[in-house]
């Protein structure tokens, strides 16, 4: 068990370099299943999730090497369709490997994801997807098993979903004939496992921004990718420098995979500046309420960055109103601020937050990754003493959360039990 122990009132300064993103590196290191050839994953983050999938491709019969800042996989060497239940369990985008195990070999087994700590999170758009092309899908006995070699067919997205859309363009790689996915998500981690893939061979085009088109029955070859730079990380640490009134410059960041965040912060009362790939941005002594804020698919506001923005409305001014609607229940976060003397009220999918003048420390607990990091964020604006514990929790998508604020003048340090 890991804690966080932060004294507030000091704002950060500095420079700050943005890592891989996490939500790319995922579905990218499954993707290298379908490639029976090396291939190097460069500016890999090295995270907690990303060790997991590198336990989950070795348990396949891949190997798996760091080196310097990236991972080899080869997958050449993989024997077995059936992940491991253990390992499996512990990350839900171990159901990304369905994709490209059907793709390589025909069959796939895994356990069911089940729900986790931001709400129920069901998987019924990736195995109707999967169905769509053919694939028989039992789900009998807890267990996910998946037979026949994916056929290419027109597959419509009710909804769409990050996860399904990579699942199913990695089955379409290995298909026979073409595959169009209508309604795909529009995430630039898509587009960076897009790369990874026609890199490594394949042929996958967006049509406009509503279709993309795979092309079946090519063979996979090596090849290297660097992964993107992590929006959401960038935009955590964008929050601190908000929320602490501080002076940061974010290096390597790309401003347009952040512009919806950016429009909330500028609202917010920061300034920013962009230069190249650099970030710049300036907080307010004290921000301007968010009048409503909404969690949409992107290019809609990210959830993955609501809780982060949430421990910034707790200072306003005046009142914000953030509403959640891609996960049922991310806002746990919001009792936990409370603690620390936020006001703020939440209904099913909606939270109203009244700004007070300051927080106080207090040990709060991380309940999600997200949501952890906001707890840290108001930490650093409080005055007194947090604790965040469970702060194992944060290195699932951050390396090195703490000593990266601390680099940037924060007062946070770790402790390990
Ligand atoms: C990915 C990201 C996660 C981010 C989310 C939304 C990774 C590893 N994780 O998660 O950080 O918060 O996108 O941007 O990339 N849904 C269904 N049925 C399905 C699939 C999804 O109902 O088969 C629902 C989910 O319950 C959720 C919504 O669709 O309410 C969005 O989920 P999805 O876009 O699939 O997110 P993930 O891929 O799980």
């Amino acid at each position: 068990m890991a804690k966080l122990i932060i004294e507030g009132g000091r704002a950060l300064k500095g420079q700050i370099t943005v890592q891989g993103a996490k939500n790319a590196a995922l579905p990218i290191l499954a993707a290298a299943m379908l490639i029976p050839e090396p291939v190097r994953i460069g500016n890999c983050p090295r995270l907690t999730d990303v060790e997991h999938m590198a336990g989950l491709l070795r348990a396949l019969g891949c190997r798996a090497d760091w080196t310097g800042d990236g991972l080899v996989v080869d997958a050449g060497c993989a024997r077995t369709a059936a992940l491991p239940e253990d390992l499996a369990g512990s990350i839900r985008s171990s159901v990304f490997l369905l994709g490209p195990l059907l793709g390589r070999f025909g069959a796939a087994e895994a356990p069911y994801p089940g729900g986790c700590d931001i709400g129920n999170r069901p998987v019924d758009l990736h195995l109707k997807g999967l169905r769509a092309m053919g694939v028989k899908v039992d789900e009998a006995s807890g267990r996910i098993r998946c037979l026949g070699r994916p056929r290419g067919t027109e597959i419509a997205l009710e909804y769409p979903s990050v996860g399904a859309t990579e699942n199913l363009l990695m089955a379409a790689c290995g298909a026979e004939g073409d595959t169009i996915l209508v309604n795909p998500a529009r995430e630039p981690e898509i587009d960076d496992l897009m790369a990874f893939l026609n890199g490594a061979g394949f042929d996958l085009r967006r049509e406009g921004s509503s279709r993309i088109r795979v092309r079946g029955g090519r063979r996979g070859h090596g090849t290297a990718h660097a992964i993107l730079p992590d929006r959401i990380e960038a935009g955590t640490y964008l929050v601190a420098a908000a929320i602490t009134g501080g002076h940061l410059v974010l290096r390597g960041a790309r401003k347009e995979h952040l512009s919806a965040l950016l429009t909330a912060l500028k609202e917010a009362g920061c300034r920013i500046r962009s230069e190249g790939t650099d970030l710049d941005i300036e907080g307010p002594e004290r921000p301007r309420e968010l009048r409503r804020l909404v969690t949409l698919p992107y290019p809609g506001f990210p959830t993955d960055m609501q809780s982060q923005v949430f421990a910034l409305c707790t200072v306003a001014r005046g009142t914000s109103v953030l509403e959640e609607n891609v996960f049922e229940d991310r806002f746990r976060h919001g009792a936990e601020l409370v603690r620390m003397g936020a006001d703020c009220f939440i209904r099913g999918r909606s939270a109203v937050i009244r700004g007070v003048k300051s927080l106080h420390g207090a040990t709060v607990t991380a309940r999600d990754l997200r949501g952890g990091a906001a707890l840290a964020l108001a930490g650093l604006r409080a005055e007194g003493i947090t604790v965040v514990e469970q702060a194992e929790r944060i290195d699932r998508g951050y390396v090195d959360f703490a000593a990266t604020l601390r680099q940037a003048g924060a007062a946070i340090r770790r402790e390990d039990d």
